[in-house]
C-alpha cells in the first residue's frame, strides 16, 4: 500500500487518540471512523454526516480475539461465522457489553462488529489498539464512497485524514447479520451471500424489509444519488431511454451492455455484465451520472440470482431515496 506511509498511519492514530475522524479504506467502502471507546469523538461522526443519533454505528476490531470486549455473548453459529470469514466483509451484531456506549448502540442491547481484511485497516487497527465505530463515509442518505476522492468531496476538509487505500476492492457495504436469542438474521445483503452463510450455520431468516421490497414506503431511502433514478426491466431500458431523451433531454443509463442505437443526450454507461466486477464499479459510476448534469438516472434492472442481491437491494434503496431532498426522514434500515 504505498499510497499510505508510516507517516500517515501515524498521523491517524494520533487524530483517533485526540478524538478526532479518521477516513479509511475497507474492503467493502471507505469508513469514517473514531475511537469506539470515546462517545465524545463517537458523536462527531454523527454530526458530520448529518446521521440520526438513534442509528448504531459498526465496530471495527482488528481480530477476533477483541470479541468478548465488546459482545458478552457469543452464540456458536456467530463464532463460526467469525471464525470463517474474519478478517472480511462480514458484520454481526451480538449482545453488548455493559460497557459499550450508546453512542455506537443507538442505545440498543446489541453492537454491529466487524473484523475487516484491507491492508491499511488492519494496519491503523493494529496501530490504534482499540476499536473503531464507522459508518460508510458519506453524508446520511447518500451514496457510499469507494475511493478517497469520493470522501474528500463528501467532506472536504472536514476530515483531517484521508487515508488514501485506493479503489476499494468489493465495493458495496459489508453482510449484516444479527443474532438474537440465538437465531441469525440477515439485516442487510452482501458478498457473503444468504447461501454462504446457511452453508455453515443452517437456518437465517432474512430482513422483513428484504423480503417484501415491494411493499411500499418499507423500502427505506439509502445509498441514492441526488438525481431521480429509477429501475428500468432490462429489455426496455433503450426504448425507455430513447423516449425519455426526446427533444434532447439528458438522461444517465446504468446498463450491464452497449446500447442498440446511440441517442445524442443520452449518457450511458455499459457496466460489467459480472456481478462482482458491477458491485465495484457501482457506487462510482452512479456519481459519475449523479454529477453528469441529467434530469434522470435509467439502472437496467440486473439479472436474478444471490450474486446479485446485494445489487438488487442497493439499487432498490437507491431508486427510493434518490432525489428527495428529505430522503433522511424515511429512516435508515441496516
Ligand atoms: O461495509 C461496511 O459495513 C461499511 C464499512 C465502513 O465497514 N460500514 C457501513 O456502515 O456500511 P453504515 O453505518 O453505513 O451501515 C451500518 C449498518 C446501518 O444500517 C446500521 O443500522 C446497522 O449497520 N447496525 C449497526 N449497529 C446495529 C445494531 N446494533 N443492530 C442492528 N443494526 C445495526
Ligand atoms: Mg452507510
Amino acid at each position: 500500500m504505498e499510497r499510505v506511509t508510516a507517516a500517515d498511519l501515524e498521523a491517524a492514530v494520533r487524530a483517533l487518540r485526540a478524538g478526532e475522524l479518521v477516513a479509511f479504506p475497507t474492503e467493502t467502502v471507505y469508513g469514517l471512523g473514531a475511537d469506539a471507546g470515546n462517545p465524545q469523538a463517537v458523536r462527531r461522526i454523527f454530526a458530520l454526516k448529518g446521521r440520526p443519533a438513534r442509528h448504531p454505528v459498526i465496530v471495527h476490531l482488528h481480530d477476533i480475539g477483541q470479541l468478548p470486549e465488546w459482545a458478552r455473548e457469543v452464540p456458536p453459529a456467530a463464532r463460526r461465522l467469525a471464525e470463517q470469514f474474519w478478517p472480511g466483509p462480514l458484520t454481526l451484531v451480538l449482545p453488548r457489553c455493559a460497557a459499550v456506549d450508546d453512542s455506537v448502540t443507538g442505545g440498543q442491547d446489541t453492537v454491529a462488529l466487524r473484523v475487516p481484511a484491507h491492508p491499511v485497516a488492519q494496519q491503523l487497527l493494529s496501530a490504534f489498539g482499540g476499536g473503531i465505530a464507522a459508518p460508510s463515509a458519506n453524508r446520511y442518505g447518500r451514496l457510499s464512497p469507494t475511493r478517497a476522492e469520493h470522501v474528500r468531496e463528501e467532506f472536504g476538509d472536514a476530515v483531517k485524514v484521508v487515508l488514501d487505500g485506493g479503489d476499494c476492492p468489493i465495493g458495496l457495504e459489508s453482510t449484516i447479520v444479527a443474532f438474537q436469542n440465538g437465531a441469525a438474521r440477515l439485516l442487510r445483503p452482501g458478498r457473503i451471500t444468504a447461501a454462504d452463510i446457511r452453508a455453515l450455520i443452517g437456518d437465517l431468516a432474512i430482513g422483513a424489509d428484504l423480503a417484501s421490497p415491494r411493499v411500499p414506503g418499507s423500502t427505506a431511502a439509502h445509498y441514492a444519488p441526488a438525481t431521480p433514478l429509477s429501475i428500468v426491466p432490462a429489455e426496455q431500458i433503450d426504448a425507455h431511454s430513447a423516449a425519455l431523451a426526446r427533444g434532447g433531454r439528458r438522461i444517465a443509463v446504468l446498463a450491464w451492455r452497449a446500447p442498440r442505437a446511440a441517442v445524442p443526450s443520452v449518457t450511458w454507461i455499459d457496466a460489467a455484465a459480472h456481478a462482482p466486477q458491477y458491485g465495484h464499479d457501482l457506487y462510482a459510476h452512479l456519481r459519475r451520472l449523479d454529477k453528469s448534469g441529467c434530469e434522470r438516472i435509467l439502472v437496467q434492472e440486473v439479472p436474478e440470482g444471490e450474486a446479485w442481491a446485494a445489487i438488487r437491494d442497493r439499487l432498490r434503496r437507491a431508486a427510493a431515496g434518490a432525489g428527495s431532498a428529505d430522503a433522511n426522514t424515511q429512516g435508515e434500515a441496516p
